[in-house]
């Protein structure tokens, strides 16, 4: 099944619910991607800046957890982007003499050919292997005999509900071998005033981005949304720990797709539910891991500990 056929499904699907929804997997075409590049570049949006700056200011650390006594390694990357977080805790391996081979995946040809750049010119000596595709359906070849460390950066996860986290995290695990390791970046429950405006920033770029949603649907599926007559809408709620993101029709409309050969019907006041965020505090975070199958052997975060980096051993017998 190609990519419009899966869209098309996922639409209907979505779009006939009661409570419609959409998935943010969908959020990242070519445009939507350039807006992420300026979401994660707000003022509001902590978590990538946090999340560089563990990778570049705790490397050393890291480093020690993934290779104690300079372990030889692959390094796993799932949805790598451009690779300019990781180039850091790259360099530090590199530094300190680790045999490492860098083995980043990303849906995107773009990203992994600016990463492939960035590698060639500021760390030519590290081993690259990039792979195109997704973590759900491929994974690197690994040679025996070598511990992979895989990583999942970004809070990622927090974009999947809970069955579907735990099945993610369980694919990973049947991935690795015992004694391999995951490095999973996410994102802490904290004030919801400061949550509320990293999903709702004052710019309205997130705005944006949740609304080319539906511009990426008229164009790939031949559908007349007005843009101007939904509206984002995000809620965080810390009764659950979840940012939620909501498309909300303004008026009573009726939308159709020439591809579906369908209308969809929208009541004043009626959303679409387009994205959850997932928080977590570090308990929940040990939970989780107990969940899949692994065990958290550390734990790196900022000062206010508004971010947090976990280090996990996939549990389970040697072959
Ligand atoms: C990619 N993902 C972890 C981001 C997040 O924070 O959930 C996507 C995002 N949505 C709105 N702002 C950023």
């Amino acid at each position: 099944m190609n990519d419009s056929q899966t869209l098309a499904e996922h639409v209907l699907q979505g779009l006939r619910a009661k409570q419609k929804a959409l998935s943010s997997a969908w959020f990242y075409d070519d445009e939507g991607s350039r807006l992420f590049q300026r979401i994660m570049a707000m003022p509001e949006y902590y978590l990538t800046r946090l999340e560089h700056s563990l990778l570049r200011e705790r490397a050393q650390e890291l480093a020690q957890w993934i290779s104690p006594n300079r372990t030889p390694l692959d390094l796993i990357e799932l949805g790598s982007g451009d690779g300019e977080k990781t180039l850091s805790l790259c360099r530090t391996l590199a530094d300190q003499n680790v045999d490492c081979v860098y083995r980043p995946m990303d849906i995107s040809a773009h990203a992994l050919a600016e990463l492939s750049r960035r590698f060639e010119s500021d760390l030519p000596s590290m081993a690259l292997e990039p792979t195109l595709g997704d973590y759900f359906e491929h994974w690197p070849q690994v040679p025996a005999g070598r511990r992979s460390v895989a990583m999942l950066l970004g809070s990622n996860l927090g974009n999947f509900d809970d069955v579907s986290a735990v099945r993610l995290l369980r694919r990973i695990h049947t991935q690795l071998r015992p004694d391999d390791i995951l490095v999973l970046g996410l994102d802490l429950k904290k004030d919801p005033h400061v949550l509320q405006a990293a999903y709702d920033d004052a710019q309205g770029i997130t705005a944006q981005f949740n609304i080319n949603l539906l511009r990426r649907l008229n164009r790939e599926l031949g559908m007349d949304f007005d843009l101007e007559r939904f509206r984002h809408f995000a809620s965080y709620c810390p009764l659950e720990g979840v940012a939620r993101s909501f498309l909300v029709s303004q008026v009573e409309q009726v939308v159709s797709s020439s591809v579906l050969s369908q209308t969809f019907n929208f009541s004043a006041g009626e959303s679409i539910f387009t994205e959850q965020s997932q928080k977590y505090t570090l308990q929940s975070i040990e939970r989780l891991a107990n969940n899949s199958g692994f065990r958290s052997i550390h734990v790196l975060t900022d000062p206010r500990q508004w971010y947090s980096m976990s280090i996990w051993h996939r549990v389970g017998q040697r072959a």
